[in-house]
């Protein structure tokens, strides 16, 4: 198991490229299933998540080759419709092959991928969906069988704008018979990149982006080619990482607008924010102000951001309040912030934010991905030198995260 040891003190300085998005390329590399033939798929994040889907459509018969960040996947061969425990339980997003499978194939059979170290994460509504579109689902020995005769098109509304049961109902219902109306859709940036790869597959997709999707089914969609929107989790941790180190970094490769929410609160709290086309500087004096964050399906604050944001908040002037709204469990990095000095209490989904003056180094452990970037962030701000053990996790989203950062002046190093 690899670990970080991180010498804190560095102020981040220079330009730094985010790479395609991870959340982006899951659910597109699940859909090119529905291609029955070569998809391909440009600016492919190196990541530990991509290896694993691309290991799950491998084992339902699919040819994946890479070549540099561009990924070939031939789906016309798949002779098979299971996905077993070992890969479900590797990444939760293996769940995305439910939609697509159930689209081409009429039946797909997967092991349940079970709880997750940030909260229960139900699958509730990805089956209601498929459901509503005529399937037939069975739950049993912890695996979920699904078949269908025939998917019809229907209404279906979430209950929640949940993310991944909006990308797998989009995925089964761009072959179902007549229109698909999803009501309360999720809005994120990945959804509308979801639609536009689908709609060159030759699906007929409008709305995403809105919590409206209106699909009109067809019977069969064919190879296409596209390039995944920048990863706006990378970029917002570079943006937190330059602030808490009283920085200067240009980050780009970014759509500015994928990143409003955060803009908005680097900005409150007394951090230099510069938008440009497809690039942000951010120049801090390492002094920010306290604020209070609640974490909100998009455009609201991106929860997948509040760990880092939290890490940034201890050493702010002042006292913050966070809400974490999406996940339950979603606070595994307060005990690990508190080793480094911070004073942080949670009061259920609340965390109360008492800001240092500074942070001390210290052995700390990533408990999930998200977790181990706030950590490292807190690190690279904290006086002397922090180990982080669980790299593994932050591997799964962060492509050489330790490189990355040593190139904007941090000292990281893997061991
Ligand atoms: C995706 C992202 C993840 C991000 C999350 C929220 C990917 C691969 N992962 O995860 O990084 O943190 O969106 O933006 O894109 N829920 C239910 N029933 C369901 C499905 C979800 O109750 O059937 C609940 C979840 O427990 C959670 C909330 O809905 O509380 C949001 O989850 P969801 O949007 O589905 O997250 P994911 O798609 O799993």
């Amino acid at each position: 198991m690899a670990k970080f040891i991180i010498t804190g003190g560095n102020r981040l300085k220079g330009t730094i490229t985010v790479n395609g998005s991870k959340n982006a390329t899951l659910p597109i590399l699940a859909a090119s299933i529905l291609a029955a033939g070569e998809c391909i798929i440009h600016e492919v994040p190196y990541l530990q998540d991509i290896t694993t889907m691309s290991n799950v459509l491998e084992t339902l018969g699919a040819k994946v080759k890479r070549e540099g960040t561009t990924l070939i996947i031939n789906t016309r061969d798949i002779y098979s419709w299971e996905v077993g425990e070992n890969l479900m339980r590797q990444m939760r997003a293996s769940n995305l092959v439910l939609g697509p499978l159930l689209g081409r194939f009429k039946q797909v059979k997967i092991s349940y991928p079970g709880g997750c170290n940030i909260g229960s994460r139900p699958m509730n509504l990805h089956l209601k969906g498929l459901r509503a579109l005529g399937a037939d689902i069975n739950e049993r020995y912890g695996y979920i069988n699904v078949k269908a005769k025939d998917l019809k098109g229907t209404e279906i509304h979430l209950d929640v704008p949940s993310v991944g049961a909006t990308e797998n109902i989009l995925m089964a219902a761009v072959m179902a018979k007549g229109v698909t109306i999803i009501r309360n859709a999720a809005r994120e940036p990945e959804i509308v990149d979801l639609q536009n790869f689908l709609n060159y597959l030759g699906a007929k997709i409008r709305g995403a982006g809105t919590s409206l999707i209106k699909v009109e089914g067809t019977t069969s969609l064919h190879e296409a080619e596209h390039t995944v929107i920048p990863d706006r989790i990378e970029a917002g941790t570079y943006l937190i990482g330059t602030a808490i180190t009283g920085g200067d970094v240009t980050v780009t490769n970014v759509i500015p607008e994928h990143l409003e929410s955060l803009l908005a609160k680097l900005k409150e709290i007394g951090v230099k924010v510069e938008v440009k086309d497809e690039a942000i500087n951010i120049s801090s004096t390492g002094c920010f102000k306290a604020t209070n964050i609640k974490t909100m399906p998009y455009p609201g604050f991106h929860t997948d951001l509040q760990p880092q944001m939290m890490a940034l908040l201890t050493l702010a002037q002042g006292t913050s309040v966070i809400t974490e709204t999406i996940f339950e469990n979603r606070y595994q990095h307060v005990s690990e912030l508190r080793r480094l000095g911070a004073e942080i209490t949670v009061e259920g989904q609340t965390a109360i934010i008492k800001g240092v003056k500074k942070l001390s180094g210290a052995s700390v452990e990533a408990t999930d991905l998200r977790a181990g970037a706030a950590l490292l962030l807190a690190a690279l701000a904290a006086e002397n030198s922090t180990v982080i053990e669980g790299v593994e996790h932050i591997d799964r989203g962060y492509e050489q995260m330790e490189n990355k950062y040593n190139t904007l002046g941090a000292n990281i190093i893997r061991v």
